[in-house]
């Protein structure tokens, strides 16, 4: 087989999770993800921004099948290499224009519709994917707090206006940069809220991330308000 040569920060990011120094990822998100699927094994799922299949293989087996898409072929050609599962699917598409003749019974995002500019398609995208009384899940940066844990990025951060940072990407535990920032679109809550309505979605909730306090220990620093935010929403 021939050899991929993976850039830098993917290989970066890859060494991240197998090194156990996400603690975000394998200690809260990985958890909350497991029991979000665990009450009845969906059908088929389809996942957002897959990027290099950690989080997809491990959520296989909950899932009776898993599309896991991405817009970017070097994340999917590494997920597909490395994070083999005979019930994943990688795909390499992007959500906004993904056609499918599939009616997904699920669909999630993690950390990817933040870095997404056009939700009004995402949503109605997504809408149109899914089939009658299916959820669509998605995690992203806390849009009331973030700006508080990047503290220098967003200087110029306004809760109620939207806006485009690109961001570093560093965790706690491992503060070199990658080369490539991170889209990351602040948008109010009642951004999401709106657009969820608009589209046709209901049964809208939200839980808000926060370590449990033996959790919390692991970091260097103690957060003083929950991270990261998932919304919950029924087509
Ligand atoms: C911050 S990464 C998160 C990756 C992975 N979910 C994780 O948590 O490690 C966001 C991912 O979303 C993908 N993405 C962004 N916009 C997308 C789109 N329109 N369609 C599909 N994937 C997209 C990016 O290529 C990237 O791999």
């Amino acid at each position: 087989m021939k050899k991929i040569n993976y850039s830098d920060d993917i290989l970066h990011r890859s060494t991240q999770i197998l090194c156990h120094k996400d603690i975000t990822f394998e200690k809260i998100f990985v958890p909350y993800w497991e029991e979000h699927f665990s009450k009845h094994k969906l059908n088929k799922v389809l996942e957002i921004g897959c990027g290099l299949g950690y989080l997809s293989k491990i959520l296989s087996s909950k899932l009776c099948f898993l599309y896991a898409l991405d817009k970017a072929s070097d994340v999917v050609s590494f997920a597909m290499e490395h994070n083999f599962s005979p019930n994943v699917k990688y795909i390499n598409n992007d959500i906004l224009t993904y056609d499918s003749e599939i009616n997904f019974d699920g669909c999630f995002a993690h950390m990817s519709v933040h870095s997404i500019k056009d939700l009004d398609t995402l949503f109605a995208n997504v809408y149109k994917l899914l089939r009658k009384d299916a959820s669509f899940s998605f995690s992203i940066p806390h849009p009331c707090f973030y700006h508080l844990f990047r503290p220098k990025e967003m200087k110029e951060f306004s809760y109620l206006n939207v806006k485009e940072y690109d961001l570093d990407f560093n965790i706690s535990l491992d503060q070199m940069h990658m080369h490539n920032k991170i889209k990351y679109y602040h948008r109010a809550i009642s951004v999401y809220m709106e657009i969820a309505y608009k589209h046709k979605f209901r049964n809208i909730s939200i839980d808000e991330i926060y370590p449990t306090e033996d959790i919390m220990k692991l970091y260097p620093e103690i957060w003083d308000y929950p991270k990261y935010i998932v919304f919950k929403l029924k087509k």
